[in-house]
């Protein structure tokens, strides 16, 4: 943490009484990062366009880039928004989790929070801490990743207070994030056309099977001749460094450029050498990719290269977040 900030940058252990404090601030429209399962999250009143006016303010973040709201309970589902039964059938299987549904608002929400859309982005995250403080709160939560728009997400209440140290004024600590890549989001406005707008450690397989119906992907939709949404190829998550994608890495020999494995590798040593899970263990390198990616990013290499995963549902989520952190 940054000297200047640390006067008024607080970080808070999850005791009763922190929570209690910290429920309070939020009530009173102040913002508090937040541990959840996926990404650290930095938080406001999802009700109070001021609070949510100075989540965008601190953050860096475009007006027209909506926020996701995260609840407690499926009563505030249906106050926030029009639930559908396919929705509700995903709420069952995956919630509290790492799903967030886009269905249509309801007048609840401002407009400031969806960016003008009609629809809002909702979830329930699982972190035991996180949730009893949604519960003590008692108001719905916005809250986007605690990073300055477009650096890596944050992982670790130490990676919020380096970015947002001295522009947050309290961090609830609820240690490394389980996850570590964002929630998987799925549009849910059609229940009958489900589609997947950012992949993440629940796939779009597992949905696939709850809905009993194929989940149109983002593959599907950048194909020839589909619309691509806007955003979705978007550079983000990026570090500093440039970032330079491997099928395989096979030589380290430039010392001045970092190599960052799937797995520990066994012919590779050096000081530029890195790897995201000692066996290359999906859950693995999902928890380790961003805090890595810091890490690297500090100690100015001239190119970072990461090898690519392979295999399907938390792979995609890796490979999405490493294209767009790879992305000039
Ligand atoms: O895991 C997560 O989802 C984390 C933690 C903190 O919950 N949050 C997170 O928020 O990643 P953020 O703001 O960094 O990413 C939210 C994404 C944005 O890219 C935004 O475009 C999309 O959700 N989104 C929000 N509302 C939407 C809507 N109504 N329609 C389509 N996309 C929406
Ligand atoms: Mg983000």
């Amino acid at each position: 943490m940054k000297k200047s900030s640390a006067r008024r940058t607080r970080l808070y252990r999850p005791t009763e009484r922190n929570l209690a404090f910290l429920a309070r601030r939020l009530r009173a429209g102040e913002l508090v990062g937040v541990p959840t399962e996926t990404v650290y999250g930095l938080a406001g009143n999802a009700l109070d366009e001021a609070a949510c006016r100075q989540i965008f303010r601190v953050k860096g973040r475009p007006s027209n880039d909506p926020l996701i709201v995260h609840i407690h309970s499926l009563r505030q589902l249906t106050e926030l928004c029009v639930a559908n039964p396919a929705a509700l059938r995903l709420a069952e299987a995956f919630w509290p989790g790492p799903l967030t549904m886009v269905l249509p608002k309801k007048a609840a929400i401002p407009d400031l929070v969806t960016a003008g859309k009609k629809s809002v982005a909702v979830r329930m995250p699982r972190h035991p801490a996180f949730r009893k403080l949604l519960r003590l709160a008692g108001i719905p939560l916005a809250a986007p990743s605690a990073n300055p728009f477009g650096y890596i997400s944050p992982t670790t209440a130490a990676h919020v207070a380096d970015g947002l140290g001295g522009k947050v004024g309290h961090i609830l600590d609820g240690g490394a994030a389980r996850i570590g890549v964002e929630s998987t989001i799925v549009d849910l406005r059609d229940p009958a056309r489900p589609r997947l707008l950012r992949p993440g450690a629940v796939s779009a397989a597992e949905i696939s099977q709850i809905l009993r119906k194929p989940v149109i992907s983002k593959r599907l939709l950048a194909a020839p001749g589909a619309q691509v949404a806007p955003g979705l190829l978007a550079r983000h998550y990026s570090p500093r460094t440039p970032v330079i994608l491997h099928d395989e890495i096979t030589s380290t020999a430039a010392s001045d450029e970092a190599f960052v494995f799937l797995r520990q590798p066994a012919r590779h040593k050096g000081e530029n050498v890195f790897w995201l899970d000692p066996r290359g263990k999906l859950r693995g390198v999902a928890r380790r990719l961003f805090a890595t990616l810091r890490d690297v990013d500090q100690r100015n290499f001239r190119r970072i290269h990461i090898e690519r995963a392979t295999g399907e549902g938390l792979a995609d989520a890796i490979n999405d977040r490493l294209r767009r952190a790879a992305a000039r």
